[in-house]
């Protein structure tokens, strides 16, 4: 058994994936439920193979140098892959793989959740009966915005945009989206959805919901100067990453009642330090970054990673690689 390839897992993943790494390699396995720190993260990769990560492990030049040169492939748990340094795996012919396509629903889903929850206000509600605060009904009790009829603007208008937008058209929203280009109307027309550039989608939505990568060029694209374009009663949800959002600007804009609430999936940093502004705030609601956190997505998430994990093994092109370029060089 010696001569198998030699994987670290950086956290235990359901066992759809696990149980194909465990009977082909060998799988070194993060058993912590907080990853690895960073140096036993390099001291755990030198040597390995393979490894799949996660968006919570930087993979940057130092990881690589720590894992050393018969490294085959990175596999990232994750459709994002920010967390990763692409040219730097690039530059060393190393392939990259993430998980598409998988959570793209899911990820619709806890999205169109957090917007109805932001919205009909399900968190305050829930508080103000487990505080046993609720003593009757009340014609002015806990009222919010309507969703249905209501106009969403869609940022990021890719395979998890799309997704929210199919949601949207059940509650007869109008469906505005921007992306850097306009799309096919194959594409936008079934949608009912309608590209518009980014300010004029931020002034007319009632919702705006963001779906981009997190790049440069999107790090903190809602900020003082976008918020101040949205009305007073939009809600925000950011299911992406979260340096997409200017979280002191936003704090500032939910608490002056420059937009009516938020509802995040992300934040910068994750976990949100509890005396982060937005944390305080009723009309914030935040979750841990489960959009993906359905048991069969996070399976399929699982068997898609190891995939990529064994082809890169076998030299194989990835399943799902994000820098294709590495099989052009050789
Ligand atoms: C991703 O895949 O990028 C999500 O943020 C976690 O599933």
């Amino acid at each position: 058994m010696a001569d198998r390839p030699r994987v670290f897992v950086a956290r235990i993943i359901p066992d759809d994936g696990l149980r194909l790494l465990a009977d082909a390699t060998d799988a070194d396995v993060w058993d912590g439920d907080l990853p690895p720190p960073r140096d036993e993260l390099l001291r755990r990769v030198a040597g390995c193979d393979g490894v799949l990560t996660l968006l919570t492990d930087r993979v940057d030049d130092e990881f690589l140098d720590a894992v050393g040169p018969g490294l085959r492939v990175v596999s990232n748990y994750a459709v994002g892959f920010d967390n990763v340094d692409v040219p730097a795996c690039t530059r060393r012919g190393i392939p990259v793989g993430n998980t598409p396509g998988v959570l793209t629903d899911t990820t619709a889903d806890l999205a169109f959740a957090l917007l109805m929850a932001a919205a009909r206000r399900l968190p305050e509600g829930d508080r103000y009966v487990r505080d046993g605060r609720w003593k009757t009904w009340g014609p002015m009790l806990l009222m919010g915005p309507d969703v249905h009829g209501s106009t969403i603007g869609i940022v990021g208008f890719g395979r998890i945009g799309q997704a929210v937008a199919r949601r949207a058209q059940g509650f007869g929203m109008t469906i505005l989206y921007h992306d850097v280009n306009e799309l096919p109307a194959s594409v936008s027309a079934p949608l009912g959805a309608t590209y518009v550039p980014l300010e004029e989608l931020l002034a007319r939505s009632d919702f705006v919901s963001l779906h981009v990568n997190l790049t440069p060029e999107t790090r903190h694209l809602i900020n003082d100067r976008t918020l101040a374009l949205m009305k007073p009663t939009a809600v925000l949800v950011n299911t992406s990453r979260g340096p997409v959002v200017d979280q002191r600007a936003l704090a500032d804009a939910l608490r002056g009642g420059r937009i009516w609430a938020a509802g995040l999936d992300v934040t910068d940093p994750e976990p949100i330090p509890m005396d982060d502004p937005l944390v305080g705030l009723d009309n914030c609601l935040i979750v841990p970054h489960i959009a993906s956190a359905s048991r069969a997505t996070r399976g399929k998430m699982a068997e898609m990673a190891a995939a990529n994990v064994l082809a890169g093994l076998r030299g194989e092109r990835l399943p799902t690689p994000v820098n294709p370029e590495v099989y052009e060089r050789a």
